[in-house]
């Protein structure tokens, strides 16, 4: 069954993208089979792989047909996973008119649920399943929170990082309550850290002493192959494997296998 990883933060342009595309694709080069979803009507995620239109079946669609289970099946869903270039990596696409769904969920039944739904279908078919959740905290992040087993909020090593912090993890404490009791804290990711830039540090301590035990071991530097990797329908680990930005994503990767792990000895 797979572990599904909500990457979450309502603050605009952390990485959660990157993060998602990257931390996939590493996935994916251990040789886990890994699904992407992009859960973000701007389809960051699915430019990322090279697709920058509309595909013909995407999330938008899965998660109408979600609104009565019993239309929904794997095999009724699974032409919407598409291939990428890596054999371990699929993805299930996003485009900007999945944002009218967000208004037409508002007022209907099992709103919250309908993601679920679709990833209790694929959960048996994927090791990871990673989520790129949306910068806002509307229905689309609370549909991605309430399917998921973990999130994992990206920080900028930025001035005003912590800002928004406690607002999400709030929301967090509501889905755990209302929704997902299972929701558990992956951990918070340093992201575009800066070794030279005094704040980046300033800022990595912070976050530290103020979620001590769950922030990553690894942090994302500031890598411009990381930003170029995009524009060539790429994940960084296919356009530059030596990087600092592509090994660092490799090393979360390990991290977050090594952790559960550690955590399956312990519990026997
Ligand atoms: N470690 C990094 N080094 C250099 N550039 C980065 C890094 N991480 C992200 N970027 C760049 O910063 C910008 C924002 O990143 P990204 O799109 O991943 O953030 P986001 O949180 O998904 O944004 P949004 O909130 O709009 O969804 C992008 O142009 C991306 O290429
Ligand atoms: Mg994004």
């Amino acid at each position: 069954m797979a572990k599904v990883i909500a990457v979450s933060n309502q603050k605009g342009g952390v990485g959660k993208t990157t993060t998602a595309v990257n931390l996939a694709a590493s996935f994916a080069a251990l040789e886990k089979t890994t699904l992407l979803i992009d859960m973000d009507p701007q389809g960051n995620a699915s430019q990322g792989f090279g697709f920058n239109e509309a595909q013909d079946r995407d999330i938008h669609e899965l998660l109408d047909m979600a609104e009565n289970p019993d239309l929904l099946s794997y095999d009724s869903i699974k032409s919407t996973i598409l291939d990428t270039r890596l054999e371990y990596l699929k993805i299930i696409t996003a485009a900007p008119d999945l944002a009218a769904l967000e208004i037409e969920l508002v007022n209907k039944m099992s709103r919250e649920n309908r993601l679920k739904r679709v990833i209790e279908l694929l959960k048996p078919h994927f090791e990871f399943i990673i989520i790129d959740a949306p910068p806002s905290l509307n229905l689309l992040t609370i549909n991605t929170l309430t399917a998921a087993t973990s999130v994992l909020i990206p920080v900028q090593c930025e001035y005003f990082a912590l800002q928004g912090l406690a607002e999400l993890f709030n929301t967090i404490r509501l889905v755990q309550k209302n929704l997902n009791n299972d929701l558990k804290i992956e951990g918070a990711l340093l992201t575009m850290y800066d070794s030279r830039l005094s704040l980046s540090k300033q800022v990595a301590e912070e976050v530290r002493s103020c979620i001590s035990e769950k922030v990553f071991q690894t942090v994302i530097p500031r890598n411009v192959k990381l930003g170029e990797a995009p524009s060539h329908g790429k994940p960084v680990i296919l356009y530059d494997v030596q990087s600092s930005g592509s090994q660092a994503y490799m090393k979360l990767a390990e991290e977050i296998l090594n952790k559960d792990l550690n955590k399956e000895i312990t519990n026997g």
